[in-house]
C-alpha cells in the first residue's frame, strides 16, 4: 500500500469499498486516498480563474488517478447570488469545458451537474431539521456575502445545508477546497455527526483537503484572487486583455535597481511559482531580490509562462467546445452514475430518521 503524507486521510469506512484501510493511530483508521470517495463542487457563477484552478481543480484533477472522484457543477448553489437564466446556463456549460480541457478525465471521474441529482434538495432538508441557526449564523462565508452586500435571501444563508447534503450523499471521504471552504467542510462534519447521533450511524465523516503551498492565490490587486472581487486572472482569458491585466498587477514604487530583500512577497513572484517551472521562478526571484529586474520584464515573464502553461488546455478547450454532444454525453452519463448513489445514501437516512 502507497501512504504519501500528503494523501493520508482519516477515515471511517474504506473497508466496506474495498478501500485500503490501515490502523496507525489511536483507534483512528488513516488510510490513503486509494479507495476513497473524493468529491467536490465548483459553482458556475463566472469565468474560472487561476485561484480556483490552482486552489480547487488542478488537486481534483490529480486525486481521480488515486480514488473515486465525483465531481459537479454546483448551479443550484449558484442561484443564491446569480439571477440570470441564461448566465447560469452558460457559465454552466463553460465549467464543463474549463474542467474537462483541464484534465478531468471522464473514464476516471464521475462529472455532473448538481442539479441532475435533485435527491440532494431532500436530502438537504433532512439535514436543515438537526442545523442550529448558530452554526449557519458563525459561517465567515455568510458574513462576508452580508458585509459585501449580497441580499440575504435564505438560500444564501442555507448554503452550507445543502453543500453538507451534496458531500454526505455520496458517501464521501475526502473535499479537495481551497481554505475558504474548509468551515464548509465542518460544518458538514458536525451535521453528520450529529444526524448519526440523532438516528444511529448513516452517514460518513468527510475530510477537507487543503493544498498549503497554494491555499490562497492572490488577485490583480494582492488580496485573495476571486470573481466577487474583480481581481482575477481567468485560465482560459483572451488573449490581450489577460495581457493587459497582468501588465496591471499592482507594485510599489521602488525603482528597478533597488534591491527587493522582500522579493518572495511580491506578487508577481508568487504567480509565477504557480505557472513557471519551479528553477525559472527562482532565477526571477533571485534577480528581484538583488536589484535590476524592472517590475515591466518581471511582468511579461509571468504572462509568457501564463500563456505557455495553459497553452495545451487551451487547445483542447478548443476541441471540446466544437464539440458539445459529447460533453452533454459526458454531463448525462456522469448524472445517470451519479443519481444512483445518491438514491441509495437518501433512502438509508430516510430510513434512518423515520421516513420509510
Ligand atoms: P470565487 O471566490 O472566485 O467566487 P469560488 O468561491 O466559486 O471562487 O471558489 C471555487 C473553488 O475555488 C473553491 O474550492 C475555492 O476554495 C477555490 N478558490 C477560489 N478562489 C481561490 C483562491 N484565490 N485561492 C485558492 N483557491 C481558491
Ligand atoms: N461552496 C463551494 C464553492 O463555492 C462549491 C460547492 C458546493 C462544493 N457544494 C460543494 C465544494 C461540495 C465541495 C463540496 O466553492
Amino acid at each position: 500500500m502507497r501512504r504519501s503524507k500528503d494523501h493520508r486521510i482519516s477515515f471511517v469506512n474504506a473497508a466496506r469499498r474495498g478501500g485500503s484501510a490501515k490502523r496507525l493511530k489511536r483507534g483512528r483508521e488513516l488510510v490513503t486516498v486509494e479507495g476513497m470517495r473524493i468529491l467536490s463542487g465548483i459553482q458556475p457563477s463566472g469565468a474560472l480563474h487561476l485561484g480556483n484552478y490552482f486552489g480547487m481543480m488542478r488537486p481534483s484533477i490529480e486525486l481521480q488517478e488515486k480514488g473515486e472522484a465525483y465531481y459537479f457543477i454546483a448551479n443550484y448553489h449558484s442561484m443564491t447570488t446569480l439571477f440570470d437564466a441564461a448566465a447560469r446556463r452558460k457559465n454552466t456549460l463553460d465549467v464543463a469545458l474549463d474542467f474537462l480541457a483541464c484534465g478531468l478525465d471522464p473514464k476516471k471521474s464521475v462529472f455532473f451537474r448538481q442539479s441532475d441529482v435533485p435527491e440532494v434538495t431532500e436530502l438537504a432538508w433532512l439535514l436543515t431539521t438537526l442545523t442550529p441557526m448558530g452554526l449557519l449564523e458563525r459561517a465567515t462565508s455568510y458574513k462576508d456575502k452580508i458585509a459585501r452586500g449580497i441580499p440575504a435571501n435564505h438560500g444564501v444563508f442555507a448554503y452550507p445545508v445543502l453543500m453538507a447534503a451534496d458531500i454526505l450523499i455520496y458517501d464521501s471521504n475526502v473535499v479537495p477546497v481551497g481554505k475558504d471552504q474548509k468551515q464548509h467542510v465542518e460544518m458538514t462534519r458536525d451535521m453528520a455527526a450529529k444526524f448519526n447521533e440523532q438516528y444511529g450511524k448513516t452517514f460518513v465523516i468527510p475530510e477537507p483537503q487543503i493544498r498549503e503551498e497554494v491555499a490562497l492565490v492572490p488577485g490583480t490587486d494582492g488580496q485573495k484572487m476571486s470573481k466577487s472581487y474583480g481581481n482575477t486572472i481567468e485560465i482560459f482569458g483572451e488573449e490581450k486583455a489577460t495581457r493587459k491585466k497582468i501588465m496591471g498587477l499592482v507594485m510599489d514604487s521602488r525603482t528597478p535597481a533597488e534591491p527587493k530583500p522582500d522579493a518572495e512577497k511580491n506578487l508577481a513572484i508568487q504567480l509565477l511559482k504557480l505557472v513557471a517551472p519551479a528553477a525559472v521562478a527562482k532565477d526571477f526571484e533571485e534577480r528581484l531580490r538583488a536589484g535590476g529586474l524592472g517590475y515591466g520584464d518581471l511582468k511579461k515573464a509571468l504572462f509568457e509562462q501564463y500563456w505557455n502553461y495553459f497553452a495545451e488546455a487551451r487547445a483542447k478547450r478548443a476541441e471540446l467546445a466544437a464539440n458539445l454532444d459529447y460533453v452533454n454525453i459526458v454531463l448525462a452519463e456522469g448524472a445517470g452514475r451519479a443519481r444512483a448513489l445518491a438514491r441509495k445514501v437518501l433512502d438509508r437516512a430516510k430510513a434512518a430518521s423515520g421516513l420509510d
